[in-house]
């Protein structure tokens, strides 16, 4: 399975914190917006990624991972000239797709949960279809909204609907088979101009081949999408990081517990950054397993 991880769009939002620099690449608490993102992709299991970014940016994150291998993975980037809609990804990312499955994340979306990690390998053993994650907020009309019968089973999907029919948003993280390729590439702008991932969703809706995945309440989900709920997200990340000593997106701790990198490539990725409480928490762990 590949994955992408949508790292455009103006962040206009965020003006003017975003006005010369990427949204997904603002720190929250202590690392980039998008180590967020990526961590969840990695706990999936996957290791070969694409970062999707505006012409400006893409460079940015070329310099913060490059071929990926510091973190063990396979890096690759693209540039979307224009923010034209979520599910254009799967255009512009079809070559890098090719015959298999894949995870759609967005730059600026964080989970956590103790039962994420069984979540995403359930998720991942599906054969085929979609998977999306849905979250209850008090909120439903900022979101992608999924309406589910008596059994969990999705019936009905709207974007931004002004009347939502529940109070499950759709997250930014989406499963799927290879069809999905297909799909978006046969799917037309909205009304607010955009190539929608909703389409996608329903197309996979109307198939009988939607699966939803309720994030209970032992799970975070945040988006950052402005002033507010950036600086929440940062709280969140550090008192979760101070209180239980626990890092919040370590990629190197990650790669190693997948087995992307090696024990001494963790410790010296810890020593790098070892002026840090990130780089300390590194070799701690380091210590730990030797
Ligand atoms: O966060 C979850 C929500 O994300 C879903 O519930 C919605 O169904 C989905 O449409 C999307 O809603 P937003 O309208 O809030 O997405 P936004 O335009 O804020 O874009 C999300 C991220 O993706 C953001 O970090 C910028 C990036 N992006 C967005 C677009 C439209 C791109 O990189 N390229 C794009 O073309």
């Amino acid at each position: 399975m590949k994955g992408i991880v949508l790292a455009g769009g103006t962040g206009s939002r965020l003006h003017p914190a975003t006005l010369a620099v990427n949204k997904q690449l603002v720190p929250v608490y202590d690392k980039p917006m998008i180590y967020y993102p990526v961590s969840v992709l990695m706990q999936a299991g996957i290791d070969e990624i694409l970062i999707i970014s505006t012409p400006d940016d893409l460079y940015n994150y070329v310099s913060l991972f490059g071929n990926g291998s510091g973190f063990g993975l396979t890096m690759s980037y693209a540039v979307q000239p224009y923010p034209e809609g979520l599910a254009q990804a799967f255009i512009i990312g079809r070559d890098f797709v090719g015959e298999d499955s894949v995870a759609l994340v967005l730059g600026d979306n964080i989970f956590f949960g103790a039962g994420l990690h069984d979540m995403l390998a359930r998720t991942r053993s599906r054969p085929s279809g979609a998977t999306i994650f849905a979250y209850a907020v008090d909120d439903p009309e900022r979101y992608g909204v999924v309406t589910l019968d008596a059994t969990g089973r999705p019936v009905h999907l709207a974007e931004k609907p002004a009347l939502p029919q529940s109070r499950w948003a759709v997250t930014g993280l989406y499963f799927y088979d290879n069809r999905v390729l297909d799909i978006a590439a046969g799917i037309k702008p909205s009304a607010r101009g955009e190539l929608e991932i909703t389409d996608i969703n329903e197309a996979y809706l109307r198939a009988g081949d939607l699966h939803v995945e309720c994030m209970s309440r032992g799970y975070t989900w945040l988006d950052m999408g402005t002033h507010d709920s950036l600086l929440e997200a940062g709280e969140f990340v550090r008192t979760i990081q101070k209180r239980q000593g626990q890092l919040v997106a370590g990629l190197e701790e990650i790669a190693f517990q997948q087995g992307f990198i090696s024990l001494a490539e963790l410790s010296e990725r810890g020593a790098a950054l070892g002026k840090t409480d990130y780089g300390r928490k590194l070799l701690a762990i380091a210590a730990e397993q030797a």
